[in-house]
């Protein structure tokens, strides 16, 4: 059985994934409006990579006999000055999301629940990811800059993204 302070900070985590789904639906249909479509179709996949991570909680919060309350879904920001300011507002989202991941982790340590520890082992790694994705493409904006071929280009190569195996979240369900 799950200690209260953890079902809690649990069902905080699952608000977040969920909000961080909603924040790159949001980013799909900004880069849609402004035609990058390779970087829409980058988000739609990170949309169901936060999905499946919101999933991934839930599942653990079941198997652990945890009580779920689910609260209301923050509306995100729709629209950004830039692509590079949005991919710059992705990153930032992803180091929140890394500190939200070792508070938890760091609750789990002082409740003594390595089971709990054990399961966000997977997110501290996927944080590293997280981060180091959006943070390169934001390094590779800025040397691009406005140049109108050289954003042709790295939105051609954002399109070239393949969505990770366990990323649906339908799926996932089953393991
Ligand atoms: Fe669920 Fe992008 O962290």
């Amino acid at each position: 059985m799950m200690k209260p302070e953890i079902q809690s900070a649990m069902n905080a985590q699952i608000n977040e994934e969920l909000y961080s789904a909603y924040l790159y639906v949001a980013m799909v249909n900004y880069f849609e409006e402004i035609n990058l479509k390779g970087a829409a179709k980058w988000m739609r996949i990170q949309v169901q990579e936060e999905l499946a991570h919101a999933h991934k909680f839930f599942e653990y919060m079941v198997s652990r006999n945890g009580k779920l309350s689910l609260k209301a879904i923050n509306g995100p920001k729709s629209d950004w000055k830039s692509p590079l300011a949005a991919w710059e507002a992705a990153y930032k989202h992803e180091c929140h999301i890394t500190e939200c991941i070792n508070k938890l982790y760091g609750k789990a340590s002082d409740a003594r629940d390595p089971a709990t520890m054990q399961f966000l082992d997977w997110f501290v790694n996927e944080q590293v990811e997280e981060e180091a994705n959006t943070s390169d493409i934001v390094a590779q904006m800025k040397m691009v800059k406005d140049a109108p071929g050289g954003l042709f280009l790295l939105d051609r190569e954002l399109a070239a993204r393949t969505a990770a195996a366990g990323a649906d979240p339908a799926a996932s369900a089953a393991t």
